[in-house]
């Protein structure tokens, strides 16, 4: 099945063409074509996504990214795929509305459905190159149950994965988003948006150990996890040492003291998450999986449960269509009630 996906969410415009085959006992995903345009220059300046200037950055760059994905002659799709949630309404509107007159304008036959954001990024898990050799080789049940971690701008949440047929929510974040408190973050330290990548920079040169930061939830007996303390926690400390914490040494310090409360809440609840369920794999995904220190510490979490780990390949972590193609291909094979072609802002996974 050749999917066409679009993805508008948040602030990455991005196209797809995506082979996927396999079924959903092995499926494989061969990438045709991809685009991705970031518009995080255009919110930079405000520190964070602005909806309304998203959603007009997304119907100026859709037509422009179609055209350079379509110069190569491509083959025609048999489904169509647009996210409809969650994310912010406005941009994900922009996203259906162009899916809406893109079918109509260039392929009347090819169904258009909507896909779940959170979907397409567990089903990013499976883009590992592990993944796809135990696909091939039909041994992907292996990897099943599964816990899956989604840390993103917007979610924080883990899941017991039976099959890819079903799911259950076991814990989520009470306030903040993971990446969301990298990226308040990286804004009270004064360093550019999207701060993940730019706390990660900065972090490598402190010493994670100089600011004794809280670990919100560390021990909690559920699976639900907290940020928005540890980014009150940075601020307080910031005002506290005033002057001395904004030299370069001491910013450096913060940052990597910052990410290693944070990374270490994560490791915790899914190290405690693997042994309870009995899980034979971890999968970590979403836009904070790109963090080298975040994935080495789940891959180590992984190592030490003696799960598998599987997480995508770097370029399929932030925002992107491929994985919007993986999940609407599992969730046309897993039948079932369609989702309807209306922004959900808050559509769960
Ligand atoms: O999955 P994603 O692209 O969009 C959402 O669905 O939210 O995730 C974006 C988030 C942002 O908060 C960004 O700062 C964070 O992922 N992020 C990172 C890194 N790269 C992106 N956080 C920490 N370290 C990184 N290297
Ligand atoms: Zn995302």
């Amino acid at each position: 099945m050749r999917i066409l996906a679009i993805e508008t969410s948040c602030d990455e415009t991005a196209l797809a063409l995506v082979e996927c085959t396999g079924g959903l006992r092995a499926p494989k995903f061969s990438v045709r074509a991809e685009l991705v345009a970031s518009q995080a220059s255009t919110h930079a300046p405000w520190g964070g996504v602005v909806p309304m200037l998203a959603k007009r950055e997304h119907e100026k760059n859709l037509p422009r990214l179609y055209r350079t994905f379509s110069a190569n002659t491509l083959p025609t799709p048999d489904l169509i795929a647009v996210t409809v949630g969650p994310g912010l309404e406005p941009a994900l509107w922009a996203g259906i509305e162009f899916a809406k007159t893109l079918r109509k304008t260039a392929f009347p036959r090819v169904p258009l459905v909507g896909a779940n954001h959170l979907e397409g990024h567990l089903a990013s898990a499976l883009l590992a190159p592990e993944a796809a050799r135990r696909a091939a080789n039909k041994k992907l049940g292996e990897m099943f149950p599964a816990v899956a971690l989604i840390v993103s701008g917007g979610h924080t949440i883990l899941l017991s994965v039976s099959s890819l047929r079903s799911w259950k929510k076991l814990g989520e974040t009470r306030d903040d988003a993971v990446g969301e408190a990298f990226d308040k973050v990286a804004k009270m330290l004064g360093l550019p948006y999207p701060g993940g990548p730019a706390i990660q920079a900065l972090a490598a040169e402190g010493n994670p150990m100089a600011v004794p930061f809280p670990r919100p939830m560390l021990h909690t007996k559920d699976f639900d996890f907290s940020f928005s303390g540890l980014k009150t926690a940075v601020r307080y400390h910031l005002a506290s040492e005033g002057v001395e914490a904004r030299r370069k040494k001491a910013k450096a310090d913060i940052a990597a003291s910052f990410q290693a409360a944070a990374v270490e809440v994560l490791a915790a609840k899914a190290t405690r998450a693997i042994r309870q369920t009995g899980a034979r794999s971890l999968l970590l995904s979403g836009g904070v999986a790109a963090n080298t220190v975040v994935r080495t510490a789940l891959a180590a979490v992984a190592k030490e449960t003696g799960a598998l780990f599987f997480a995508p390949p770097m370029q399929f972590n932030t925002d992107n269509a491929v994985m919007i193609a993986a999940g609407a291909y599992l969730r046309k094979l897993r039948g079932g009630r369609g989702v309807p072609l209306r922004a959900n802002g808050t559509m769960s996974v």
